[in-house]
């Protein structure tokens, strides 16, 4: 006889027990045990033990299967089970992660820990569950198109149709809904709700918002230097969108500055001199050339594409010298600069602020992180099984990605949403804009170091996003090479594996629509190419996502500085622009307390926030990928100190990719 110790172990979750009883049996290359009863209870964080008999030895242990009776005595009784450990004897123990709710009648599947890519998987029991599995999960996780032009996206009635597993917890659930009831509320008694009015005054705004009472001293600084130079282009490296500035040698040829329009502060350089001297940048909104606004409330909504000049000054502050509201350069386009009167450049830097905004959330932050990260969420649950490597490191970061952005789809994009009732870019104009920025994007612009370079930005001061991003892209790419050449010997291996190339492929055509222009890997040949585009995914569901949503409220809770829609078109001319225009010009009451609540829930971070780094399910069982989980986490605690210790000397600090502060996946 042969006999096995197993222990069940059920995982830390609100209503992760069970009272219906559930068998366990095993499967090993030689055999396979009888199922056996585990127990009729299983408790919340707690083990149940017990032993299987075998007349004779299983040999190695492929996996178990696992099934739950429903005897109804409550009516719903999912159980939810963190990992199986089976001990043969003191050296041979095997560990099946689970990490899944188990809640129909049905027998699944658990893999042993050890992680095997296709060719790996010899045992026929173990190619049979593979091939279960992959045919189960293609069937629950489906593509679908929201709307042409955009990545493709998992299909699903609702945000609560998903599969469990892709579910958010009813912490996260709870904290949301609390955080979004409250914040309506409070809109209702300032009595923004429904109010079309216009704004009376600057300080009108500032009663009703409140940075101080939701403890956001960035936001507070935010209100009271909005209007100065120095914070407007500092946002540009280290706001919300620090991917669109790039330093220029030459002028565009549709933004005709010249030499006498600008004067330098020691007045001894000029324009070609400071261009030459690398002391030029450029931020071009031309994404949104042509673009139409969008109707609100009845009233058309203003959309420009603007050009903004900046310059490097001897004390390293990077400031606006001249804006061009729209790409074509004409007598109805003048060039705004900061001798103009107040109120004239005011408003200039307040149509640049907004299309800002539009730039951001659509293209930054919608497309480039939360469409993208469910592609290859999507593409990763489709098409390798929970045994595969590559399944093993990437799942941690697909969590939540998928109901929150089908949440987006239903109330923050689609027909009624917050963007098309409150963003001049909203509407059917938010399509167009995703559609024309996914047809440009390119594999380089997602990766930081390319992308850093491509806009020749490597020099640029005080640019934390890439002083903290570096290191960051730095320690993912080292963790993702560790592991990678663990499991991948050689090249040969690499071109191998079917499911990676399946895996690869769907992402080409499913994300960026078959586009050849990005340059995105169409299958993969070396192990180098599979390292780079995997720190890639976790880069950009990870880090970037923290550096473009976390400061939402901070850059834009003070709606002067981030408005979602302008009410008037921009000044043709100058001389005319006045405290009045500018006050016509701001979004609406409603609009504004629809932003404030909108990023207020978005920046967030609810109680069951993963950091960068942690992996509270251990799908990696082995030593070495364990091992180099923890060097990752050693690495980022150190660079997280190094953060805070910088950010004690700053003015404003820059706690975006605080490794502690990013969470590993898209989750809000
Ligand atoms: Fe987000």
């Amino acid at each position: 006889m042969v006999n096995y110790q197993v222990v069940i172990y059920t995982g830390n979750r609100v209503f992760a027990n069970s009272i219906n009883p559930v068998y366990i049996k095993l499967v090993g290359t030689e055999g396979e045990s009888c199922r056996t009863l585990a127990s009729f209870t299983l408790i919340s964080c707690w083990k149940t033990t017990l032993t299987i008999c075998c007349q004779k030895s299983l040999g190695q242990l492929v996996l178990i299967e696992l099934d739950k009776q429903n005897y109804y005595i409550i009516p719903k009784d999912d159980w939810f089970a963190s990992k199986v450990v089976v001990k043969c004897s003191e050296k041979e123990v095997y560990t099946f992660p689970i990490y899944s709710w188990i809640s129909d009648g049905e027998t699944h599947a658990f893999r042993e820990g050890k992680a095997l890519k296709i060719f790996d998987d010899t045992s026929s029991p173990g190619l049979e569950a593979r091939k279960q599995e992959m045919i189960r999960r293609s069937d629950k996780y489906n593509w679908d198109q929201y709307h042409d032009g955009l990545p493709y996206c998992i299909k699903s009635k609702g945000p609560f149709n998903l599969p469990w597993k892709a579910l958010f917890s009813l912490t996260k659930l709870i904290e949301l809904g609390f955080t979004a009831v409250t914040g309506y509320i409070q809109r209702c008694i300032q009595g923004l709700n429904d109010n079309h009015d216009n704004w009376k005054n600057l300080g009108a705004i500032a009663d009703v918002f409140n940075p101080k009472e939701k403890e956001t001293p960035v936001a507070d600084f935010v209100q009271q230097h909005w209007e100065e130079d120095w914070l407007f282009g500092y946002q540009f490296l280290n706001g919300t969108n620090p991917n669109l500035i790039q330093r220029i040698k030459i002028l565009p040829a549709n933004f005709p500055v010249t030499d006498d329009l600008i004067c330098f502060p020691n007045k001894k350089s000029n324009l070609d001199q400071e261009l030459e001297l690398g002391n030029i940048y450029l931020c071009d909104f031309k994404n949104l050339d042509g673009m139409p606004g969008n109707i609100i409330n009845g009233k058309p909504q203003y959309l420009m594409a603007p050009l903004v000049l900046l310059h490097k000054r001897p004390d390293d502050t990077l400031v606006p010298i001249a804006i061009q509201l729209k790409q074509k350069p004409g007598e109805d386009n003048p060039i705004f600069l900061p001798t103009d009167s107040h109120h004239d450049w005011l408003l200039a830097k307040i149509f640049v602020r907004s299309a800002y905004f539009a730039e951001h959330q659509l293209i930054a932050h919608l497309l480039r992180t939360h469409l993208l990260a469910e592609v290859f969420a999507v593409s990763l649950l489709r098409n390798l099984p929970m045994v595969h490597p590559l399944y093993k490191l990437l799942v941690p970061h697909t969590r939540y990605t998928m109901q929150i952005n089908v949440l987006a789809r239903g109330g923050l994009i689609g027909p009624k949403s917050i963007l098309s009732r409150s963003a001049a870019a909203g509407g059917e104009t938010l399509f167009k804009i995703i559609k024309g920025a996914l047809s440009e994007t390119t594999y380089r612009s997602l990766c930081l170091p390319d992308s850093i370079a491509d806009r020749d930005m490597q020099q640029a001061p005080n640019f934390y996003y890439w002083e903290d991003g570096k290191k960051l892209w730095d320690y993912i790419n080292e963790f993702v090479e560790g592991i990678i050449q663990h499991y991948y010997k050689s090249d040969e291996e690499v071109q191998r594996d079917t499911e990676l190339q399946t895996y690869i492929e769907d992402i080409f055509e499913f994300g960026f629509l078959s586009n050849t222009k990005s340059g995105i890997p169409q299958s993969f040949t070396t192990v180098p190419e599979l390292i780079k585009f995997v720190t890639m995914v976790i880069f950009t569901c990870s880090a970037q996502h923290a550096a473009v949503n976390s400061g939402q409220y901070d850059y834009g809770g003070w709606m002067p500085n981030a408005p979602s829609t302008l009410q008037q078109p921009p000044p043709s001319d100058k001389g005319k622009a006045t405290e009045k225009t500018v006050l016509q010009t701001l979004p609406t009451k409603d609009v504004t307390g629809q932003g404030m609540g909108t990023t207020w829930l978005l920046s967030r971070r609810t109680s069951d926030f993963v950091p960068l780094g942690h992996y509270p399910e251990e799908q990696f069982t082995e030593d070495c990928p364990r091992q180099l989980q923890k060097v990752f986490r050693t690495s980022l605690d150190e660079l997280s100190a190094k953060i805070v210790s910088r950010n004690t000397d700053l003015k404003i600090p820059y706690t975006y990719l605080d490794p502690k502060k990013v969470e590993n996946s898209v989750a809000i």
